[in-house]
């Protein structure tokens, strides 16, 4: 027999719990869905006009929804202990301190709700993992549940999210799969109930905990696996007058390999990729498996030196100097059309031009200027979380902002595009090549602008990979 689902309760309401939630109230309107969090102000923005998360197409849903089966409330108890079946959705970011630091999962947050469900529900409820978590965390879960203080029980399951962030709304409209993993067929089927209403059965996959948890670490592995793959070919390719852009296409029309996320690029960012490789490394190690553990480390290894390997070639091709120069950043975001910026590669190339005392002029169609003066200090903040004078002096003194593209360029000595926003290619290259010093170069660290011809209107450009 199913186990009905007409009450669900989404603890996170960020990048994924929020999205995910709006798309299970449009689909579902029979089921009414709460996302709680313990940050007011997150709440506050899901509520208002101004969403938290940039996601095409989510306002509309969101508009549509909410109010009706859609609400977002701090009132994170009394939506648990109402609930049939509960998410979980917080953010389960690298450890930075003690054992597993820089590697392991900081699975605080996560064990505080159970903890917090454990604490409030009474009767029966599902308990379903959406935050990416390491194989093997459902048990922990179970632990903590197992001691509910009103004898309530509970089955657990994992259902990890794959959408990525930009397309979020498409991702969960029309999934290549979903995975459930559990023990119970029961509650399997309840969860299974829940997505049937707009995915066709044959794409939902039900398989056992551990094999879900660990699918979801290894979805991202093998997708940054192959950005790294294709960026250390690109390095290859500057050294050899090949164009990675055509090897690329080349070998994607091998139906084995597939022609997507072969996309070579200033270094691959977003909150899921790095952690969630450095997370299998650890658990590779805690399993005593060092060789496997140095395997997927390498792809971390690669992006890191993708991104050094850009500011590099910027500092040598700009007569080994880029100091008191004006450089025009172009995006900050991690990818196009998201306002995330987080592990975003800008960070790490605006991090080392600071440091090279250039003067940095930044422009992101999503991203505030706040967000990205934070995201700077905290690069330069040390292990005791307190910037430096000489750091929080060097960002005054060389971070400015523009709102516009021309604008950011208006008298640089270069360009650095980091993020591939679309509105980049419709900028007007006549008067920005006017207004630079000359020569007047450009850095592409997305190949956006590799189709406008901009060494015919008179620039030096440079793109990854040729
Ligand atoms: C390979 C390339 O496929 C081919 O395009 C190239 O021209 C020559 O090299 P081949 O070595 O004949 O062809 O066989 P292939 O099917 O690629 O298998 C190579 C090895 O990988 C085999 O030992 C195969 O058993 C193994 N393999 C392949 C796996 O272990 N798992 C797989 O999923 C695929
Ligand atoms: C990723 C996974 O795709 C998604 O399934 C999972 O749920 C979360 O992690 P996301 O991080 O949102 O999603 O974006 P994604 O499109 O995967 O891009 C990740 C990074 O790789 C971006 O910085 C992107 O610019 C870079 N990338 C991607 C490339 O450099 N080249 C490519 O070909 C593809
Ligand atoms: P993700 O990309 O995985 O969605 P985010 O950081 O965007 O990650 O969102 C996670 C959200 O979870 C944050 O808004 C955070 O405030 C919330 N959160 C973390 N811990 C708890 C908790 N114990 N109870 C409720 N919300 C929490």
């Amino acid at each position: 027999q199913t186990l009905a689902v007409s009450k669900i309760c989404c603890i996170g309401a960020g990048y994924v719990g929020g999205p995910t939630m709006a798309m299970i109230a449009h689909k579902c309107p029979h089921i009414d869905v709460k996302v709680v969090d313990i940050n007011a102000d997150r709440i506050a923005q899901w509520n208002s006009d101004q969403l938290p998360v940039y996601e095409p197409g989510l306002d509309d849903i969101v508009q549509q929804c909410r109010g009706k089966n859609l609400s977002f409330t701090t009132a994170i108890d009394d939506s648990i202990r109402a609930a049939d079946m509960v998410f979980i959705s917080v953010n389960t970011p690298t450890k930075m301190f003690g054992v597993g630091a820089g590697r392991a999962a900081n699975l605080e947050f996560v064990e505080k709700c159970a903890r917090r469900i454990a604490e409030v529900s009474e009767g029966h409820k599902i308990v379903v993992e959406k935050s990416t978590l390491p194989v093997r965390t459902a048990e922990a879960v179970k632990r903590i549940l197992a001691n509910s203080d009103n004898a309530a029980t509970f089955d657990v399951l994992s259902n990890p999210e794959f959408l990525a962030e930009g397309t979020a709304i498409e991702d969960l409209l029309a999934p290549d799969r979903v995975l459930i993993g559990g023990e119970r067929a029961e509650a399997i089927e309840a969860l299974v109930s829940v997505y049937a209403n707009w995915v066709s059965r044959d794409r939902l996959l039900t398989t056992n905990l551990w094999s879900s948890e660990l699918s979801k670490l290894t979805a991202n592995a093998f997708l940054a696996q192959r950005v790294s793959s294709i960026n250390a070919i690109s390095a290859l390719c500057e050294a050899t007058e090949a164009d990675v852009d055509e090897v690329a296409s080349a070998i994607g029309t091998d139906s084995r390999i597939g022609p997507k996320f072969l996309k070579a690029s200033v270094g691959f960012g977003g909150s899921c990729f790095q952690k969630d490789i450095l997370n299998l490394v650890y658990l590779c190690e805690y399993f005593g498996l060092p060789q496997v553990a140095e395997y997927w480390e390498q792809v971390v290894k690669m992006n890191d030196y993708q991104k050094q390997r850009f500011v590099t070639r910027m500092v040598r091709t700009m007569f080994n100097t880029v100091s008191d120069k004006k450089i025009g950043i172009w995006g900050f975001a991690f990818k196009k059309d998201t306002n995330d910026t987080r592990e975003s590669a800008a960070i790490y190339v605006c991090r080392d031009l600071l440091l090279e005392k250039a003067r940095l002029c930044i422009y992101d169609p999503q991203v505030s200027r706040e967000h990205i003066l934070r995201d700077l200090r905290s690069i330069f903040t040390e292990g005791d979380g307190v910037i430096s004078d000489a750091k929080q002096k060097l960002i005054d003194e060389h971070v400015s902002f523009a709102s516009s593209c021309e604008e950011a360029s208006a008298d640089a000595h270069a360009i650095a595009v980091l993020t591939e926003w679309d509105e980049f290619a419709d900028a007007d290259f006549d008067a920005i090549f006017d207004s630079m010093k000359k020569p007047a170069f450009v850095f592409d660290g997305r190949n956006k602008l590799k189709a406008m011809d901009l060494q015919g209107k008179g620039f030096e450009y440079h793109g990854i990979g040729f």
